[in-house]
């Protein structure tokens, strides 16, 4: 087993980098928000044709949607799960240093969640974009969908593997946007400084999986297994309702709103995006021999995942 929070102390954000501050010039130098690549709503015509505030308005939403989302991953589902680990409660033990490990991670989550938490409040302040968080966040409520068609008796091995797909993706935020020189330099550092912890996060749950997945019994891998593309659907689907409250602030009716989200993520652009920002866990997946099983290799078939 290998120790891969050796170098916690002198590594992790939480104990390093400095509190970023996003400054009124930053924006003037023409930098955006996001990348707008990234935003397909954003490169629509018809909200081209309304000019760069109505893009700017659309890049700080999709900005701020990745905070929130980002805030309610970390302290809403990964360190609950995270904490069961670090407090021995899972079924299955596991090597000491993992609950050492454990409890770092919750630290650097509980970290990544503060800077999301502090930058939608320096960007509000910065933009004057508004930004109404819902209720309930769209990740919640997708994870609470599959759980209610699951036996409670799998719930945790279920959430602990949702913990896992999120934790061992890379998506494409997190390896994009601290490159992208046309992105505001304080964002950029805030996701660069996160990325730099997933790094050694995907580490810790790769070693996971390996030890975690032949020690459950065959009916547990079976039952879990079904569920897996599903929850990577979960985290990886675009936010439609978000993205449709974004357009609402522009002069569009419904049908109009329905016309280009419709657009800009058709099925066949969404599902290679899903595959490609999963590919790292998938392939974990397939390491651990989980498609050798009919019913699971057919579970991600039908959902375009197998690999
Ligand atoms: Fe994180
Ligand atoms: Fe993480």
């Amino acid at each position: 087993m290998i120790y891969n929070l050796k170098n916690w102390e002198t590594k992790a954000s939480a104990r390093t980098k400095p509190h970023r501050i996003l400054s009124p010039e930053e924006q003037e130098e023409g930098k955006v928000f996001f990348p707008l690549h990234l935003v397909p709503v954003a490169q629509h015509p018809m909200v081209m044709d309304l000019g760069d505030d109505a893009v700017k308005q659309i890049l700080v939403s999709r900005l701020y949607n990745y905070l929130d989302f980002t805030r309610v991953l970390e302290i809403g589902v990964v360190n609950p799960v995270v904490t069961t680990i670090a407090l021995r409660q899972i079924e299955v033990e596991l090597p000491d240093i993992m609950y050492h490990d454990a409890v770092k991670i919750i630290t650097d989550e509980g970290y990544h969640a503060y800077q999301s938490d502090d930058l939608i409040s320096q960007i509000k302040s910065l933009t004057g974009v508004s930004y109404n968080s819902p209720k309930t966040p769209l990740l919640l409520h997708r994870l609470k969908e599959i759980l209610k068609e699951a036996d409670p008796e799998y719930h945790q091995l279920l959430q602990i593997f949702f913990v896992t797909i999120s934790e061992t993706l890379i998506s494409s935020i997190l390896s994009v946007v601290p490159k992208d020189k046309n992105v505001i330099t304080t964002v950029r550092k805030v996701v660069g400084d996160h990325a730099a912890d997933e790094g050694k996060h995907h580490a810790f749950f790769t070693d996971f999986l390996n030890y975690f997945w032949p020690r459950l019994s065959e009916k547990e891998q079976l039952v879990v297994g079904v569920f897996l593309p599903r929850l990577v659907y979960a985290f990886l689907e675009p936010d439609y309702v978000s993205i449709k409250s974004w357009l609402t602030s522009l002069p569009f009716n419904e049908k109009q709103i329905d016309e280009i989200v419709n657009e800009s993520y058709p099925q066949e652009k969404v599902i290679p995006n899903i595959k490609q920002d999963s590919r790292p866990t998938l392939q974990l997946f397939k390491k651990c021999g989980m498609f050798e099983n009919p019913q699971i290799a057919d579970a991600f078939a039908a959902k375009g995942l197998l690999c």
